[in-house]
């Protein structure tokens, strides 16, 4: 813990930090276990919903809106053919699940304890942490997708934005397995939109502000298993595609602010 005020320093001037080593190997190794657990009690059949980010089609997909308080799994974009079928082995066909794991999930509950992430999230300048939205990553090789630019705060909204990312490599994350990549500073800069979800469930893209993301600024966040990176909630990131024959697991958590509030147009409906 004596790398918090390292941790809280580099947050502020660049919009993430990195700790190597936050996680031990064992920890790795326990959660990584416990997706691949999650994974082979799941049936593909069961799931149409695909996950991108540059995507606005999933506006009805009823068993994204309501995975908040839940533990779903979602597939990968390439996973699945035109009518839908699953065309890859189970162990490689899932992208992510979510989102309720911090919570629902007693490995990830014990994990978030264990490793104190709402005192971390605190650190960071949190007053009333609290723990909204978890993930577990699979970013399968070879088929693992990308996600492309965002910042965090336009998918959980507060006024005035709070959201921190606690972003744990349970892999070693390298650029040909598809590492963070983010934008030193870019923090400092607006909102550029809202993923807003209207009354009737439709979501939408809001634009707020058209100024460009730095993108030639960008570096690769390629950390070995064990590290720890938080991102703050206005810092451009992105993560490519998984061409290599690695798999590169992660385990995320996002945390609001509970002196914010927090807006009825978020697409998590907080339990
Ligand atoms: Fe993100």
């Amino acid at each position: 813990m004596s790398a918090l005020p390292d941790l809280a320093a580099c947050f502020e001037k660049d919009g993430f930090a990195v700790v190597e080593a936050w996680v031990s190997q064992a920890w790795c190794a326990r959660l990584k276990d416990h997706i691949t657990e999650l994974v082979v009690g799941f049936d593909p059949a069961t799931v149409q919903s695909v996950f991108t980010t540059h995507e606005q089609s999933r506006t009805t997909d009823r068993y994204f809106l309501e995975s908040g308080d839940d533990v779903r799994f979602f597939l990968e974009e390439e996973a699945i053919d035109a009518s839908g079928t699953v065309t890859v082995e189970r162990a490689r066909s899932v992208n992510k699940i979510g989102h309720g794991l911090h919570h629902r999930d007693p490995v990830f509950r014990r994990f978030g304890q264990e490793h104190d992430l709402v005192g971390i999230a605190r650190s960071l300048g949190l007053e009333r942490p609290h723990p909204l939205q978890s993930m577990a990553i699979l970013k399968p090789p070879g088929i693992g997708g990308e996600v492309g630019w965002h910042q965090d705060a336009t998918f959980l909204q507060t006024e005035p934005p709070s959201v921190v990312g606690l972003w744990f490599a349970l892999d070693d994350a390298t650029r040909d397995n598809g590492c963070l990549w983010a934008i030193p500073g870019g923090h400092r800069g607006p909102l550029r939109q809202r993923w807003d979800r209207h009354p009737d469930d439709r979501m939408e893209f809001v634009p707020l502000d058209d100024t460009p993301f730095a993108t030639d600024d960008a570096i690769p966040l390629e950390v070995p298993a064990g590290t720890l990176v938080a991102l703050h909630g206005l810092l451009p990131h992105r993560s490519d595609a998984n061409r290599s024959e690695q798999w590169r697991h992660a385990y995320s958590l996002h945390l609001v602010d509970d002196t914010c509030s927090y807006a009825d147009r978020n697409w998590l409906r907080r339990p």
